[in-house]
């Protein structure tokens, strides 16, 4: 028996012509990777006498709610590293190589904005905290839960960002602070559509699309009400209604959910 290659094409001038190998598709995560491969080359926020300019517009206990808020939003910066190990032997619709560099891209930004504001708790006059009993909450379900769980309960967690670092910046004078914070704000913002992106793409419709929304919604609003909860000294206190915060936090989680 011929063992000879079978040619799905028909011989010209007596040269065979091999089929071209389809070209592979582009993946929907390149586009991802290269916004946090961009990201990683932006040099820190100015940071050299940050928190002056907030000092001496606020009153001590203004200053002190906001650290502490500051503080608490930091514990939520650190920590989530295991995911990449877990997504980089995980196969599932949705992942590729693309989306795992992503992904540690993405963990490596939340890490910068660790540092960020840890330095701004410290330039407010604040202390960091070790834990917090959300974050003691969130970092258990994290580890108990499965991959897509875990995805999700980072997701959910966006909502808190985008939101309250944006709101907390928004009651500042124009300065290093307010800038750094907007910043970790935008950040946040495209995290959250990077998750949805993933959710898109690994749940887009059916059973799975509705399995997806029965998880991320009552999370993503628990995840709006604790923060309501945790910071309301610190809404208070900075003149933040809380009603349009819960608003803000509301439009965020119909956001992730679309
Ligand atoms: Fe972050
Ligand atoms: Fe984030």
């Amino acid at each position: 028996m011929s063992t000879a290659p079978v040619l799905s094409m028909p011989l010209v001038s007596g040269v065979p012509r091999q089929k071209a190998a389809p070209s592979p598709r582009p993946s929907p995560w390149s586009r991802w990777r290269a916004h946090f491969e961009r990201h990683r080359a932006r040099p820190l926020p100015p940071l050299e006498g940050a928190g002056a300019e907030v000092v001496a517009r606020l009153s001590p206990p203004q200053l002190e709610a906001l650290a502490r808020s500051l503080a608490i939003l930091q514990i939520g910066e650190t920590g989530e590293g295991r995911i990449v190990g877990v997504v980089a032997t995980c196969d599932m619709a949705g992942i590729d190589d693309d989306y795992r560099v992503a992904l540690a891209l993405f963990i490596r930004e939340e890490g910068r904005h660790a540092h960020i504001v840890a330095r701004l708790v410290r330039a407010l006059g604040g202390e960091l905290l070790t834990t917090t009993w959300t974050e003691w909450a969130f970092v258990r379900v994290r580890r108990l839960a499965g991959v897509r769980v875990k995805l999700l309960a980072m997701f959910a967690a966006e909502v808190v960002g985008a939101g309250l670092y944006g709101a907390l910046a928004a009651c500042l004078p124009p300065g290093a602070t307010r800038a750094a914070l907007e910043q970790i704000a935008r950040d946040e913002h495209g995290h959250l559509r990077f998750h949805r992106r993933f959710f898109a793409i690994h749940a887009p419709r059916g059973w799975r699309r509705a399995l997806f929304l029965a998880g991320f919604v009552p999370l993503a609003y628990a995840a709006a009400l604790v923060v309501l909860w945790d910071h309301r000294r610190t809404l208070a206190l900075l003149g933040i209604s809380r009603l349009r915060m819960a608003a803000r936090l509301h439009a965020l989680v119909r956001e992730g959910a679309r």
